[in-house]
């Protein structure tokens, strides 16, 4: 047997042509080894930057399907409670755990600037939530509602009005530590309003996400938006809105309520047409709501539906004749205008009131005498948070957490039963985090 001296020789000697080459076998071991660990170390080193790559093109491809199916915004309105029968709800009496965003509804404009209306305690109260959990978004909802402020169309209407607005909402995110901004101003150039107002609505958008975008902590940018297909033409310029809002809360409810014009009972939030729906009324529901903003060109993952904790009562004409478009006279007992909590619903159906489930529609009404009300319970609000995910919408948005039974009345083993539901189903992420509160 040859020695690895001799072998190695005879190697170098037929590729290399060497003579004497004994003297070099030392020499040529030590160049090998380098020669191989150099390699050696580039397999490394390419390993490492192959696993490098990998891991993050993996976790690129993780949050891209992440983003595709699953966890979406739960954003909660929180209002000042007004002289209406929703129940006070104090801001430290909100489960921190339940929404991503909770926005407090309602500031005004005063003079072309964001006006709080004396509430700074409701604003800090709910700010400390996010001491519970720090993922928490906590945003302030400055309408634009004749009610509640005529400020708006002035505001909007020169640059220099708007960039007073926005310096006071920068200032006043700056002081409260808020996380964002809500516009709700219903509605631009609606009605006899000035139809300019459509262009003054996408300028304030655009020149709040470039004040935005500029903080060191960006703050997030959303608008309330109506759902019926006359106002989404008149009222939206819909891809320039899609370019500079980070979502749209779609106000998917009060589809039909009380009105002396249209004296019948309907749905306030239907899913879906009923088969008593023709014509107008067959585009008066959340399923087209939703779609006819995807076709007039917001991203559907920029789309966070709203689903109404509240419900819409009526007087029914004739007690015999309690079904759907049945005649009436006024609004129900029940709620303030018309407008009822759940809590109170939940009294009325105690209190042996009949319940009727649209199956067309998905969701529930109820009647007893001559009081008739449209809801939403635990079934349709769990319907509609399924349908949101199956068609990947951006999430749900609740309105509001006062009208929910957020005491636990009725749902003796949950607060904010409704909410809780289509959060539930709405986010990934609550099952370690959802504890009852
Ligand atoms: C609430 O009611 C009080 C007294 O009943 C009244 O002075 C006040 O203006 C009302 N506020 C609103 C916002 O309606
Ligand atoms: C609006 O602002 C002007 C000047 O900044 C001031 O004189 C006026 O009093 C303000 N009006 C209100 C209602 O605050
Ligand atoms: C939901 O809306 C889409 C688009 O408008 C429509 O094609 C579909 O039939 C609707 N679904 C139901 C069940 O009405
Ligand atoms: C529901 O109704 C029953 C009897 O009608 C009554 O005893 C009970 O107190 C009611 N529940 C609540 C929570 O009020
Ligand atoms: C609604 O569907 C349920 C079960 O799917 C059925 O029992 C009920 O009769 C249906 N009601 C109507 C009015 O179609
Ligand atoms: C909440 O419910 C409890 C009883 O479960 C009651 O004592 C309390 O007063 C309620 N809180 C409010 C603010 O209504
Ligand atoms: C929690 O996770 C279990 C299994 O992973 C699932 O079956 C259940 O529906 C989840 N609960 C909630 C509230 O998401």
């Amino acid at each position: 047997m040859k020695s690895i001296e001799e072998r190695t020789h005879y190697a170098v000697i037929n590729q290399g042509g060497f003579d004497i080459c004994r003297n070099y076998t030392k020499p040529v071991i030590f160049v090998a080894l380098i020669f191989f660990a150099g390699i050696f170390l580039t397999a490394i080193l390419l390993r490492l930057n192959v696993q490098i790559l990998f891991a993050s093109s993996w976790l690129e491809n993780q949050k891209y399907l992440a983003s595709l199916s699953s966890s979406g915004k739960v954003v909660c309105y929180l209002t000042i409670p007004g002289n209406d029968t929703t129940a006070h709800l104090s801001a430290s009496s909100v489960d921190p755990n339940l929404c991503t965003h909770v926005i407090i509804g309602f500031a005004s404009v005063v003079n072309c600037t964001i006006n709080l209306g004396g509430n700074d305690k409701i604003y800090k109260d709910a700010i400390n939530l996010k001491s519970k959990n720090p993922q928490l978004k906590v945003m302030v909802s400055v309408a634009g509602m004749n009610e509640i402020s005529t400020g708006f169309p002035v505001m909007v209407r020169n640059h220099a009005n708007r960039k007073k607005f926005i310096r006071s909402v920068l200032a006043a995110a700056k002081s409260l530590r808020l996380d964002g901004l809500d516009i709700d101003w219903e509605f631009p150039a609606w009605l006899d309003a000035d139809a300019r107002q459509k262009i003054h609505f996408v300028q304030l958008l655009y020149e709040l996400k470039r004040a935005f975008t500029k903080r060191k902590d960006k703050l997030v940018l959303s608008a309330a938006v109506a759902a019926s297909e006359a106002m989404i033409d008149q009222c939206y310029n819909v891809p320039e809105i899609a370019e500079h809002v980070d979502f749209v809360n779609l106000m998917a409810y009060d589809y039909h309520f009380y009105a002396p014009e249209l004296p019948f009972t309907g749905l306030n939030a239907p899913l879906y047409r009923s088969g008593k729906d023709a014509g107008l009324f067959a585009t008066m529901n959340v399923n087209y709501s939703a779609n006819y903003w995807v076709m007039k060109g917001m991203p559907r993952n920029k789309i966070v539906v709203g689903i109404p904790t509240y419900g819409h009562s009526f007087k029914l004409q004739n007690v015999e004749n309690h079904g759907l478009q049945a005649p009436c006279s006024g609004y129900g007992l029940l709620g303030y205008s018309g407008f009822a909590s759940y809590p109170t619903i939940c009294g009325f159906l105690n209190n042996s009131a009949t319940r009727v489930f649209e199956n067309s529609s998905q969701v529930p009404y109820a009647y007893k005498d001559t009081e008739w009300i449209s809801y939403d319970d635990i079934v349709s609000v769990s319907t509609k948070a399924n349908w949101i995910r199956s068609s990947g919408f951006g999430g749900a948005m609740i309105f509001s957490l006062n009208a929910d039974d957020w005491n636990a009345t009725w749902h003796r083993d949950s607060t904010f039963p409704l909410t809780r539901a289509v959060a539930n189903i709405i986010r990934d992420d609550l099952n370690e985090t959802n504890h009852m509160y």
